[in-house]
């Protein structure tokens, strides 16, 4: 079949934010032991950060990192975390059941951080801890001395505040898993409170609420009311999470995620608006996607299965082509979103549902998901454009009709540089991409089409072979006389096709 759009640049709908292509470091697994740090590792800094994964870090293009969790929050001792290494307690972390050594704590973290360019996101504990911990954690984070948090930190080793802007105010509040888990109102009340003595330490840091885990939760959207009620004036961003796999064979369905995606967005919205309209407020709620990806969470045991045991292997899934394909999708959702969803991090960043791969004392590699992720942050910049689909619609028993073809595109307002992105999300058929490029005073060329494709939509890269899926150049993609993109998309695919 066909699948037509109309490309149009009057037809803005919001500007990225490179914040959008943000991931996530939780003390969980083996996403921070023997994922970015390792001294050991033959590749190890003199901090004791590996730099393989350093590397692929950087290549993967993400620029804005949160971390310490995640549910391993709920239960931290940030205070656990600083000061000489060999001084800090082996604990029990509650929400993965493992044994934290506190190796790796917030001047390490910070530290990796500014070394590799990226913004950091960093949560409070509301679970277990509460007002005091937070702002004293603030303090010793950016206030740059003269105070005894900010003098600790000085003493440390970490002369210069961090200056950390960004601040998550609790995890997940609303689950029964979570530790401290609690009613929305309870919730509200102390994130207002905390995110308060935060900023009265730190004016300028930004403050994100705890909305649902994900939209299958039973206190959804009456959540998000009352936590927004009780916060509206004191937080910046609504936080969303979700997850998404292929269940009971229904590969139609987990291809289509997007469209779920859409629609939970959507609903937030709407929920964060009429807040809005109860307080007769100016301000609109900014949402912060703060966890999103692929997880085959049927196959996971639960935590209280778990063993107890020093960096576990947890979650670390495996992902195939249809797993980019859907990522890819994933991404494009959230930039058709672009107007209200300011933040988005890929949950996690290596090992623990990563996009990278590491062994311990061994190599690192990309795995499928990585390849849609770096190209889509390196080249979707600018404006996105509003673009509507019409063509080949598939059935699916989750969510019902949804385009075959899945679509985003960008237009960098400096350069004229084009970008679009496209999933056919058809198992059997090729589909014809015709893109009509309207209103542009130049005439485009196609500078690259980079595609994940593959004969077998389950193939996937491992330690054995690294390589076995990426990006291949795809010839015959072009403007034709009539300034028409023309593409072909195979079935499961994904595209960037850029133009110039
Ligand atoms: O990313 C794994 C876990 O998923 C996080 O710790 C939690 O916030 C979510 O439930």
């Amino acid at each position: 079949g066909t699948a037509r759009v109309t490309i149009d640049p009057d037809f803005g709908l919001g500007t990225v934010d490179p914040r959008l292509y943000g991931t996530f470091v939780e003390h969980m697994g083996r996403c921070v032991y023997t994922g970015i740090y390792e001294p050991a590792h033959s590749t190890a800094d003199e901090h004791g950060f590996r730099g393989d994964v350093a590397g692929l870090v950087r290549e993967l293009g993400t620029g804005l990192v949160r971390y310490p969790g995640g549910n391993f929050v709920s239960g931290y001792h940030w205070e656990d975390g600083i000061g000489p290494a060999e001084d800090r307690p082996r604990r029990l972390d509650l929400a993965w059941r493992s044994i934290e050594t506190n190796q790796v704590g917030t001047d390490e973290f910070l530290g990796w951080a500014r070394r590799q360019g990226v913004e950091p996101m960093m949560a409070v504990n509301l679970g277990t801890r509460g007002i005091d911990a937070a702002r004293a954690l603030v303090e010793y984070c950016n206030i740059p001395g003269g105070t005894a948090w900010s003098d600790l930190r000085v003493r440390h080793g970490a002369r210069d505040p961090h200056g950390v802007k960004l601040w998550c105010l609790g995890n997940e509040m609303d689950g029964p898993w979570q530790t401290g888990h609690t009613t929305a109102v309870e919730y509200g009340r102390l994130a207002a409170q905390a995110g308060k003595a935060m900023r009265q330490v730190d004016p300028s840091i930004e403050l994100v609420a705890c909305g649902s885990s994900n939209a299958e939760m039973p206190t959804f959207g009456e959540w998000e009311r009352e936590v927004l009620h009780e916060t509206y004036d004191e937080v910046d961003y609504l936080s969303l999470h979700a997850y998404y796999e292929e269940k009971d064979g229904d590969r139609a369905g987990f291809l289509a995620s997007g469209a779920q995606m859409d629609a939970y967005i959507s609903d937030i919205v709407a929920t964060a608006d009429h807040v809005r309209a109860v307080r007769r407020s100016s301000k609109r709620m900014k949402l912060s996607f703060d966890e999103w990806n692929v997880w085959y969470q049927s196959r996971f045991p639960g935590e209280r299965a778990l063993p107890l045991e020093e960096t576990p292997r947890l979650i670390e899934d495996t992902y195939s082509v249809t797993d980019a394909a859907v990522v890819g999708s994933l991404l494009m959702t959230l930039l058709r979103h672009a107007d209200r969803v300011a933040i988005a991090c890929l949950a996690q960043l290596v090992n623990v549902i990563g996009p990278i791969r590491s062994e311990p004392g061994g190599p690192s590699w990309r795995q499928t998901t990585f390849h849609p992720f770096a190209l889509t942050a390196k080249y979707a910049r600018g404006t996105v454009l509003r673009t509507e689909v019409s063509g080949p619609v598939i059935e699916t028993r989750r969510h019902g009709p949804v385009d075959a073809l899945d679509t985003a595109t960008t237009l960098d307002p400096e350069t004229g540089a084009l970008t679009v992105l496209a999933v056919n999300r058809g198992q059997e058929h090729d589909l014809h991409l015709r893109a009509a490029l309207r209103g542009f005073g130049a005439r485009y060329r196609v500078l690259e089409h980079l595609m994940i494709a593959d004969e077998d939509p389950d193939a996937a890269n491992t330690q054995e072979h690294p390589d076995r899926v990426t990006p291949q150049s795809v010839n015959g993609t072009r403007v034709s006389g009539e300034g028409e993109l023309e593409a072909l998309l195979p079935p499961v695919s994904w595209s960037i096709i850029r133009l110039a």
